[in-house]
């Protein structure tokens, strides 16, 4: 996208990404007035802001329970990264997408030089009818590899690894309420065994009405921490039949609930749909880093959560068949869980 938005410059949208009215997100599907105190009658709430600076802190584990069983979005603060390495993350990932074509085209898809590294655009786009008006770099951090990101774009290949070490000690801190609350240990290899990151970047978009930047979707995975645009906040979570925003806050982290820990945790946490919008005037950029189970696990809802009788809500399945399906069709708006 960002490529015809450079060489040609469009007034308006080609069609290619003109979306069915019903996947256009109007005004009215966006919920304007939210309330903080939980009492503002029909008012929706906002999603929670949580201060992480003391990880022990009862509240902090309260809040980040109580946020996973409802909204499933939430977003930390005063976490262990600056605002100023953040802002190096997001510069080293806007260095990449300027690169001259020819550049980027050595990491296109599956001729990638790189046999952890994508270049893409939109999600599948050989699958969808109409496209979404973003590209993205992805990586797969393969840490039992060695050198695993020797052939990574060097424009920000150091950010992307530095920036995976800070994430994944904030995810495991995060699992590790989330699982003590359901009384469940903490298994590493099913809750993080696979560690990627999507660098989506959403160019400025001649008719944003008509686009999505983003359609809606779960992740499939079990938590994603989501380093947004410091300045466009695009990115909207599902409340009932409405869009909630979930607006730039400096320093914070997003982190919302993904498929497979909704499955684990039977239910308890949910993983709630969202989707990007594209913007008339400036472009957007976002650094979702997942934290997934390892591609062979078994995943079923937990021993400890059915202890008392309960039934399970799925039945076992093996994370590889679950991605396989995942990616074998669009962003459709149908809950990819819901089918399993
Ligand atoms: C996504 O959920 O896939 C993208 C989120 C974002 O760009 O903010
Ligand atoms: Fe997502």
């Amino acid at each position: 996208v960002k490529g015809l938005v450079d060489v040609i410059s469009p007034k308006t949208l080609p069609s290619c990404y003109i979306q069915l009215p019903e996947k256009r997100v109007t005004p009215e599907k966006l919920i304007i007035e939210t309330t903080t105190t939980g009492k503002g009658g029909m008012l929706a709430p906002v999603i929670p802001v949580i201060d992480v600076s003391d990880w022990k802190n009862p509240n902090v584990a309260e809040e980040i329970c109580e946020a996973a069983t409802t909204l499933g979005f939430f977003q930390i603060v005063n976490h262990e990264v600056s605002v100023d390495e953040q802002n190096e993350l997001r510069a080293a990932g806007r260095g990449f997408f300027c690169l001259p074509v020819e550049e980027k085209k050595r990491y296109w898809d599956e001729s990638s030089v790189s046999d952890s590294a994508w270049y893409m655009t939109s999600f599948i786009p050989h699958k969808e009818a109409k496209l979404e008006w973003r590209d993205a770099l992805k990586f797969e951090y393969n840490y039992d590899q060695e050198n695993f990101a020797a052939t990574w774009p060097t424009v920000c290949r150091d950010e992307v690894v530095n920036y995976s070490h800070r994430m994944k000690r904030i995810g495991k801190k995060i699992f590790q309420i989330l699982m003590k609350n359901l009384n469940a240990r903490m298994e590493e290899k099913t809750l993080m065994g696979s560690l990627r990151m999507n660098i989506n970047y959403y160019p400025e978009c001649p008719e944003p009405k008509l686009a999505v930047g983003t359609g809606h979707h779960c992740d499939m995975n079990t938590l994603t921490l989501l380093l947004q645009d410091d300045i466009i906040g695009t990115l909207y979570a599902r409340y009932g039949d409405k869009w909630l925003h979930v607006p730039p806050v400096r320093g914070a982290i997003v982190v919302n609930i993904g498929d497979m820990l909704q499955v684990l945790s039977n239910d308890r946490y949910k993983s709630v749909e969202h989707l990007v919008m594209a913007n008339r005037f400036l472009s957007r950029i976002s650094f979702a880093y997942y934290c997934g189970p390892s591609y062979d696990s078994v995943i079923e809802p937990l021993r400890e959560v059915l202890k008392h009788g309960e039934k399970p809500l799925y039945k076992p399945t093996k994370y590889s068949d679950y991605m396989k399906y995942y990616f074998g069709k669009p962003h459709t708006g149908s809950k990819t869980i819901e089918s399993i």
